[in-house]
């Protein structure tokens, strides 16, 4: 199907509504869609990326219902969600040079093996000429790969984005109208993808706030017509702020450590905070990615097989650890039976995070008296340091 964005501006993607996994990890509840645009210039037509090699059929028969040529096609981004169809389309279109940058260029001689000649590479802010119409390359890398940048089309005000401010959203809404849906769709994303770039992408935030935008138009999910509702939401996210929130990611194997996670949850509901626990062995982690986005603290509850932790902990531990989320504090707790380094493994796990560590709370079998008032203190304690945020 395609549509037009704008006059002369078509979007000729794909909705993926049946895909539930997307790098083999990641859970796609909603589906995703792999969007690509068609610019019709004066002069020059431009394809902006392409789909995943599983949707090629169908954005080629989007691109042969416009019976255009196809001058440029460009390749924001190199990875085979948006590349893998280029291939096919430079093959139909004899006549396409493929826009890239230098390293976009590498990667796609490296994953799709295009011969050098098709390419003309760009600068940082070059732009182009499609005769009536321009596009500038902004260059916005590790969003989420070396190479990412993106385009501004200067006459309409459209910035198209591909990675960066889309969503996993497989959805009959050209233009994100369900925000609420969208946020949290958006929200994903920004946790799964960008979050562990977060740093930079404050400062790619300050360029595109120079630019005037009309709309953002992301390779997945739905445009935005109004720009500021995703600039402002990854503008929070970004942010150094964290809420008063414990994410408390546990598992259990014969309830010791569900009951002291039960009593921490109660404990610290008491005192005001809010707590979204995750029990581990039933966990989408994509949930678990958008609560840790800001929350100021994260508790990891396990008990000690063998010798260190559960292996659901340490894998929730390591993609906690890869995201690189803004949370303050860490803290580690739990049940053991004769022994075990589960302490020493969590804390060395834990390298990226620049967050302080609670005093470890490890107990030894089911949870006594003298147990519950541990815990008692370290709610007490999480109480303290979250009302000095
Ligand atoms: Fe949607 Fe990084 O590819």
């Amino acid at each position: 199907m395609v549509r037009e964005i704008m006059k002369n501006i078509f979007a000729v993607g794909v909705n993926d509504w049946d895909r539930r996994l997307f790098d083999e990890l990641i859970p796609l509840p909603d589906g995703t869609s792999y969007n690509a645009y068609l610019i019709k210039g004066k002069e020059k037509n431009v394809l902006i990326d392409t789909v995943d090699p599983t949707k090629e059929r169908e954005l080629i028969k989007n691109l042969k219902s416009l019976d255009l040529k196809i001058d440029y096609l460009i390749s924001l981004h190199a990875e085979q969600d948006h590349s893998g169809a280029i291939p096919k389309v430079l093959e139909l279109y004899p006549e396409a040079k493929l826009i890239t940058n230098k390293k976009g260029k590498e990667f796609l001689i490296d994953l799709l093996l295009i011969p050098e000649e098709r390419f003309i590479t760009v600068e940082d802010n070059e732009k182009i000429s499609l005769g009536n119409k321009t596009l500038q390359f902004i260059f916005t890398p590790w969003v989420h790969w070396p190479e990412t940048m993106v385009a501004y089309l200067l006459e309409d005000k459209i910035l198209f984005t591909c990675d960066l401010f889309g969503s996993h959203l497989a959805t009959s809404d050209l233009f994100a109208k369900d925000k609420e849906r969208v946020y949290i769709s958006a929200k994903r994303y920004y946790a799964e993808i960008m979050m562990p770039f977060r740093t930079l992408i404050k400062e790619h935030l300050k360029k595109i706030k120079n630019l005037e935008i009309k709309m953002i138009a992301p390779s997945h999910g739905p445009i935005y017509s109004e720009p500021d509702f995703i600039i402002n939401a990854y503008e929070d996210w970004v942010s150094d702020k964290v809420k008063n929130e414990v994410i408390l990611a546990y598992v259990s194997m014969h309830n010791s450590t569900k009951i002291m996670a039960e009593f921490l949850i109660s404990e610290l509901i008491n005192y005001g905070i809010k707590v979204i626990p995750f029990n581990l062995t039933k966990t989408d982690i994509g949930e678990l990615a958008i609560a840790v986005v800001d929350a100021a603290t994260i508790l990891i509850g396990t008990p000690t097989i063998l010798t260190g932790p559960h292996p659901a902990a340490l894998f929730a531990i390591y993609l906690i650890n890869i995201l690189k989320p803004k949370t303050k504090y860490l803290g580690i707790f739990g049940s053991y039976g004769w022994g075990g380094k589960t302490i020493d493994i969590v804390k060395n796990l834990f390298t990226n995070l620049n967050a302080e560590m609670l005093p470890p709370l490890l107990i030894k079998g089911y949870p006594k008296e003298k147990d519950f008032d541990l815990l008692k203190e370290w709610a007490k304690e999480i109480k303290e340091k979250h009302q000095n945020l």
